[in-house]
């Protein structure tokens, strides 16, 4: 069974534009959790336009209550970050390397230039009982690395397998997720992935063995105004538990 942790960053720049606690993100990770989901994502960025750093203490102590789930929290650690996702007592947090005005995610990390920098970062992290995942492109060349770092997971950054989703490069482009999964795995790190993932093309990414974790926000969001929050999030169960 794949976890599906729900990012809600796309809630909080809905409710950012207003300028009340409306949606309220504790409210919808309420309903999340109690459909099923396994875990509650956020992604803070320095700029704060989505999820702000203030929301995370509610987050966390709101999936406490749902026991076996999670709270993971993405993003550049700064030290300011990872003071944050410490003070909020993270399950996990997932190391993004962003530049403070990304529009998203768009690459893994280099660790040829930056494992030895992430190191004290992570055991910082790891000190405070807090797992680390490493966000990297499908490169086996970097596993080696991530496991050298100490981190106990990599989230493999989707966009290329979505973005050849149902093209003639498909079988291509997850044989190389294929194999960067393979080599995680028998380097002893777990395996999650993200970022573009949807209703249609997580059967066939999940076909790839292993995969403890997906998170999800920006497909499942709109997935949810056009289908129903209920609905949608049944499918994304039945998905994740054949797996
Ligand atoms: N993983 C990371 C590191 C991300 O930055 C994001 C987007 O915030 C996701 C996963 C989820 O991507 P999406 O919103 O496209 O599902």
């Amino acid at each position: 069974m794949t976890a599906l942790s729900v990012n809600v960053n796309k809630l909080a720049l809905l409710r950012n534009s207003r300028g009340h606690n409306y949606p309220s993100l504790e409210h919808f990770a309420t309903r999340f959790l109690e459909l099923g989901v396994q875990g509650i994502t956020v992604h803070p960025r320095p700029d704060e336009r989505h999820v702000k750093f203030a929301d995370l203490p509610a987050l966390a102590g709101i999936v406490k209550n749902f026991p076996g789930c999670e709270f993971n929290v993405e993003g550049f650690p700064s030290d300011d970050f990872l003071q944050r996702v410490i003070d909020c007592q993270a399950h996990q947090c997932t190391l993004v390397p962003d530049a403070a005005d990304q529009l998203t995610s768009d690459h893994g990390w280099n660790l040829h230039q930056h494992g030895q920098w992430l190191q004290p970062r992570i055991a910082r992290l790891q000190e405070k009982n807090i797992r680390v995942s490493l966000f990297l492109d499908p490169d086996p060349q970097q596993i080696k690395l991530a496991a050298a770092t100490g981190a106990e997971r990599i989230e493999l950054y989707t966009e290329s397998y979505a973005e050849a989703f149902a093209s003639s490069q498909q079988a291509h482009i997850t044989e190389q997720f294929c194999l960067t999964a393979q080599a995680a795995q028998a380097a002893g790190l777990g395996v999650n992935a993200g970022h573009d993932l949807n209703l249609q093309n997580l059967p066939q990414f999940l076909a790839i063995k292993g995969v403890l974790e997906v998170s999800i926000g920006h497909a499942l969001m709109v997935e949810c105004i056009e289908q129903g929050m209920e609905h949608v999030i049944r499918q994304y169960l039945r998905i994740c538990a054949a797996y």
